[in-house]
């Protein structure tokens, strides 16, 4: 386990991906929803640190977010957070998905957010202290996503691995088939590396014969998908959700028009 989220966060895939998930929670509104988050990382990122200036993914993601004007509605709820957590000022931090999650949780809302590495869910705990209705877990979130699936009320689940190892892909479409099998309410957004298309197209073939739900699923490709070494955009499969299609279309449209090199987007349901 090599993968560190601090070297990536705020890149382009988190702006994708956290955009997304917002706008998927206003959606589901105020009722009860119990979150739980697979992979969760350490909830809040240090922009000026050594992970981040190293890569420099920040800089051409949120910090090129932040000082744009036109950027679609959709990235509305992302930008005041990003604004709200940096005092309106310099974007230092930037929040992961526990951080996002546990701000825009409904009021009788639970979130269980699993983190495998332990100075990872060290800091995880820290960064959440003190919040009521959350709790964290130091263990495989594949796994504590079934076990802790409720059997009833809405349950979303965020699964974000790091694509680390081959069977990430085999364990997301395991975990989601378990995890409806024990409540058919079960919504779920999934983030995807693109590429390759063969290796996404193949794990959409297997989601879509192992799970029966209305899916979609949105592209954005920051450029040509020719070079299968490089993460070349990245994508997000929406299970069992509500109709996003538009917001979709404009977070992936703008990531890849604005900070892409001649990639695009594209947003098409699933049929299973
Ligand atoms: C892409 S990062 C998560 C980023 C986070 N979801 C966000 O949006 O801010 C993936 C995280 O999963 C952790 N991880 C890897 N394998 C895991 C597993 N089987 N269960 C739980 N966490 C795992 C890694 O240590 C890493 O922190």
């Amino acid at each position: 386990m090599n993968y560190r989220h601090a070297f990536h966060a705020g890149n382009f895939a988190d702006l994708v991906k956290h955009a997304a998930l917002l706008r998927l929670l206003a959606a589901l509104g105020p009722a009860p929803l119990t979150v739980i988050d697979t992979h969760a990382g350490r909830g809040l990122y240090d922009l000026a640190g050594p992970e981040a200036r190293k890569s420099g993914e920040a800089e051409t993601g949120v910090v090129r977010l932040m000082a744009t004007k036109d950027a679609p509605a959709a990235f509305g709820p992302l930008t005041r957070a990003v604004a709200a957590l940096n005092a309106g000022g310099a974007v230092r931090r930037y929040p992961g998905s526990p951080w996002l999650i546990a701000e825009h949780l409904p009021p009788q809302g639970r979130y269980l957010a699993c983190e495998l590495r332990k100075e990872e869910h060290d800091a995880l705990k820290s960064a959440l202290k003190g919040r009521a209705n959350v709790e964290t877990l130091c263990a495989d979130g594949y796994e504590a996503a079934v076990q802790r699936c409720r059997p009833r009320g809405r349950v979303l689940l965020l699964i974000d691995p790091p694509f680390e190892k081959p069977d990430d892909y085999g364990r997301i479409v395991e975990t989601l088939a378990g995890a409806r099998a024990r409540n058919r309410e079960v919504q779920a957004l999934v983030w995807l590396p693109l590429k390759d298309l063969e290796t996404f197209d193949a794990f959409l073939r297997h989601l879509e014969d192992a799970v029966e739900a209305p899916m979609v699923a949105a592209e954005a490709r920051m450029r040509p998908l020719t070079d299968p070494m490089k993460m070349n955009g990245c994508a997000l499969v929406l299970v069992n959700g509500p109709d996003l299609t538009s917001d979709l279309e404009d977070i992936c449209g703008w990531v890849a028009e604005a900070l892409g090199q001649g990639g695009g987007a594209r947003v098409y349901p699933l049929s299973s």
